[in-house]
Formats: C-alpha cells, structure tokens, sequence
C-alpha cells in the first residue's frame, strides 16, 4: 500500500467566531486551530498532506505554509464533497484517503491509525461516535448492523434523527473509489449542496464494505465554531497536557490552572504553582520550583533554581541554583550563572551574570557583563543606550556597586572595586578601589523652611 493521503477541510467561514481572523487560524494552546490538524496528520504516515482553504484564503495559506503541503481552493463552498473534490487531482490514487477537518484539533493519532487499519487498502472507514444529543450531525444508518448511509439531520425524518450514532466527519475511502465517486455527488438535499457523506450509500451499492471506529475520547472530534466551544477545548487540551506532566512526575499545584504553549521539558521532581504560563520551548531542570502566577517563554532553569511568584522570562537562561524574582523580569539574551540572585523588580537584557553575583532590589542590567559575586546595590542602572546606540557595561569579579549608582556605558568597573552610593559612573572605576562622584554633603545650621503668608 502507497504512504496515504490526508485531506483537511478548512473552507468553512466560521461566522458565529464573530472575528476578522479566519476559524482555522484561532489558537489553541498558541497554535492555530488547523495547525494542530497539520502536525497530527504529520505524525501519520501521509504521503501528501492537501489543505482545502476558501474563507480567509491567503491569510490562512500564507500563515501555515509549507513544503510537505498542498493547497486547494474552494471557491464557492459547496459542501464537503465538493470540497474534497477540489483535492482530487493532487492525491494518490493508488493510496488511501484520509479526510479531517481544520476545525476539529484534538483528534489524536491514535484514533486516526485505528480509522486507517479498520479501512485497509479497500474499505471505506467511518469515525463514528455514540451520543447522548446527536442533535446537528448527519446520522450513521445500519441495516442489520451494517451501515448502509448516512442522513444530515437537515434531511432526517424522525425515526433517523432519533439515531444516536453521530458521524464524525472523519473518514477513510480508497483513493481510485474517492475518485470514481466524488464527481457523481449530486446536491439534491435540503442544503443543495454536495455532501461527502453521500459516498457511503455509493459504496454500500457497489458492495463495497463499510467499517466504522470510533474516537478513543468523544472531545477528540468536537469542532470549533465559537469562542465558547474553542475556550472548552482549549482547557481538555490543557488539562491532558498537564496529565501528561504529571504523569511524568511534575508536581502541579493545581492541573487546572497551568497554561502550556510550546513544549515544556521537566526533568525530576519539578513543582509548578498556579497561575503560570509556559510559551515555546522551556526546559526546567531537576528540582526547579516555579512560583505563581509567572510566565516563562522560550528558556531555560536550571536544577535547583527557584523561580519565586510574578516573574517574566523570555529568551533567557538561570543557572543552577538561581533565585529570582518575586516581580522579576528576564529579557532574552539574559544568563545567569550558578547561584545568581535576581529580586524584586530587577530588569536584565542581553548580559551575563557571572555565579553567586546578586542584584535584589529595583535595577536595570541591559548590555553588561557581570563577573562573579558582584552585589549590585538597589536601584542600579546600567545606561546602555544614548539614544542612538547601545553600549557596554563591564563589571569584573568581586565589585560592589552601591544604591543609586549609574553607570554610564561604555564602561568598565575593575575587579574588587567599590563604587559609593550615588555614583554616576562616567569613566572607568579602577580595581580594588572606592569610586565615587557625589557632590560633598553640607548641612546648614538654622536653617529656616519658608513657611505660607497667610492671607486674611
Ligand atoms: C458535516 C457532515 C455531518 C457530520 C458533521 C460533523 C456532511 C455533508 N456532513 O456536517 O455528517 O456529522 O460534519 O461535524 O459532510 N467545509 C469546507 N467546504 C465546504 C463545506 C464545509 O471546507 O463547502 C469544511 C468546514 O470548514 C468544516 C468541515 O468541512 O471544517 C465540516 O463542515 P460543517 O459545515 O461544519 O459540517 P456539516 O456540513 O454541517
Ligand atoms: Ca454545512
């Protein structure tokens, strides 16, 4: 058998999102609706992976581009058939075809083989589902137990609409079949259009099999078509990621109030407090904590760092043993050594901080190179930027840089030296010395406030 087919349907308008974006480019955990769709079809052994895309067109082809996909348009849409249609001519027909919707991401591999096993090189294949309220969906007809058509609720009679076996959507036909079928769909049904679901009767009169499996979870097939439904599948699909983590052994605070978008790599005995976000690829090492309510984007703590509540880290590295935060900021190009305390409202950018170097209270640190047990003073500030360029800052091993201190970039501050409280650091501080610009401190014996004249 030939590497299969998959087709995506992604022509629908999705009016009831009530947004300008395109349904299939809305997020789920990050990632647009279809994208999800696409990377479960990848994880499939597909030969060609072919988009059906009408509303949004552009848009939605220039966000999800790629060389493994093909694109078809849909221009008008007239059903599901005819939107498969519009495929045809890039697909195998020697192989298999997979149908999915770009507005259903949650189905899983898993299901998906099991759909392409059941159907073999020569049989259609229905993802069929059981439920409670099939209210909506086309119903699976089965004549002493084998499925003979499918009825769109639309078209239904009562007896059929009392059906509760649902069609998912979901299918799997022999690709010389699909090909032999689809241009004889015809759209006389209540929609007038051309419905897919219209080749099972034309299998079932050409005596060929129909075989049906069904999702190992119902929310696997659930599509997305308003804010409300995509807010309910994005927490199953939070919810499953965050099985998955502890399953591995991370402790969550609470596996509903965690948000992952991107990858998140634990290893051994991490813990992770309410509230926090994780966005593109963050990795925490053995026995990292993450306090509440913080957002980590694309970086990396390493074991034994303690990341404390309300912190942001984008692009950024902690090293072993780190403390930072509460109210922390790390801006990308940020790395911190072993030991490195970052506290309350401390800013870093594109600087190296070398192991056991502290800056605890209210500093800026953009463009530096910090050596290794620097303390740097409250309300430190590194002025990296004269309005036209950025500059250096360089402070080498065992400096202390008192409260209040600027220093005015390029500039460096020698190893073991000491700046004073106040300093604005124009020209480099020599080692193992004080440096320190302050105008000298006078007092003013009896001295008078002036005081209101008062008006009467
Ligand atoms: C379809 C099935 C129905 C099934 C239901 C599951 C048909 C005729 N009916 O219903 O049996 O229970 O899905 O949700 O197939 N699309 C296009 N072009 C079109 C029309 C639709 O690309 O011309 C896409 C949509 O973007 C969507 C998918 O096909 O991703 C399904 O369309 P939708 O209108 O939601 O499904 P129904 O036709 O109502
Ligand atoms: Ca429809």
């Amino acid at each position: 058998m030939n590497a299969m087919n998959v087709v995506i349907l992604a022509a629908g308008q999705g009016k009831r999102m009530r947004s300008e974006l395109p349904k299939v480019l809305h997020p789920i955990a990050g990632k647009p609706l279809l994208a999800h769709v696409i990377d479960t079809a990848r994880e499939l052994d597909a030969g060609r992976i072919c988009v059906v895309y009408g509303h949004g067109g552009e848009r939605v082809r220039q966000a999800l581009d790629a060389p493994d996909l093909g694109w078809a348009l849909q221009e008008p849409q007239l059903g599901t058939g005819h939107a498969v249609l519009q495929a045809l001519p890039q697909l195998d027909p020697t192989a298999p075809t997979l149908v999915l919707y770009g507005d259903v991401p949650l189905i899983r591999a898993a299901t998906l083989r099991r759909l392409i096993e059941v159907a073999g090189g020569d049989r259609l294949a229905l993802l069929t589902a059981h439920c409670a309220d099939p209210h909506g969906y086309g119903r699976i007809v089965r004549v002493h137990g084998k499925v003979t058509r499918i009825v769109e609720e639309k078209d239904a009679d009562d007896a059929e609409r009392a059906i509760r076996e649902i069609n998912t959507g979901i299918l799997v036909a022999p690709g010389a079949a699909l090909a032999r079928w689809l241009p004889r769909l015809g759209k006389a049904n209540v929609q007038g259009e051309y419905y897919l679901t219209d080749i099972v009767a034309l299998a079932v009169a050409e005596g060929m099999e129909v075989a049906a499996a069904h999702p190992g979870a119902n929310w696997e097939t659930d599509g997305v078509n308003s804010k409300s439904q995509l807010a309910r599948l994005e927490r199953i699909h939070q919810r499953n990621i965050a099985e998955a983590l502890m399953e591995q052994g991370v402790t969550l605070a609470d596996p509903d109030r965690i948000d992952v978008r991107g990858s998140l790599a634990c290893e051994r005995d991490v813990a992770i407090d309410v509230g926090c976000v994780f966005e593109g690829a963050v990795k925490l090492g053995a026995g990292v904590t993450v306090g509440a309510h913080c957002v980590l984007k694309d970086c990396r703590i390493e074991a034994g760092a303690r990341i404390l509540p309300f912190c942001h880290i984008d692009g950024a590295t902690v090293g072993p043993l780190g403390v930072v935060g509460p109210y922390a900021r790390l801006r990308p190009g940020a790395a911190l050594a072993e030991d490195v305390h970052i506290g309350n409202f401390v800013e870093v950018k594109n600087s190296t901080i070398a192991a056991h170097s502290k800056a605890n209270h209210l500093a800026y640190i953009g463009d530096a190179t910090v050596g290794s047990r620097v303390n740097v003073g409250a309300g430190t500030i590194t002025c990296n930027y004269d309005g036209a360029h950025k500059h250096r800052t360089v402070i080498e091993d065992d400096v202390f840089i008192g409260s209040d201190t600027q220093l005015v970039a390029p500039v460096t501050v020698g190893k073991g030296a000491t700046l004073g409280a106040g300093t604005t650091l124009t020209k480099d501080a020599p080692p193992d010395a004080l440096t320190v610009s302050r105008p000298k401190q006078i007092s003013v014996a009896g001295w008078k406030r002036p005081v209101k004249q008062k008006k009467d």
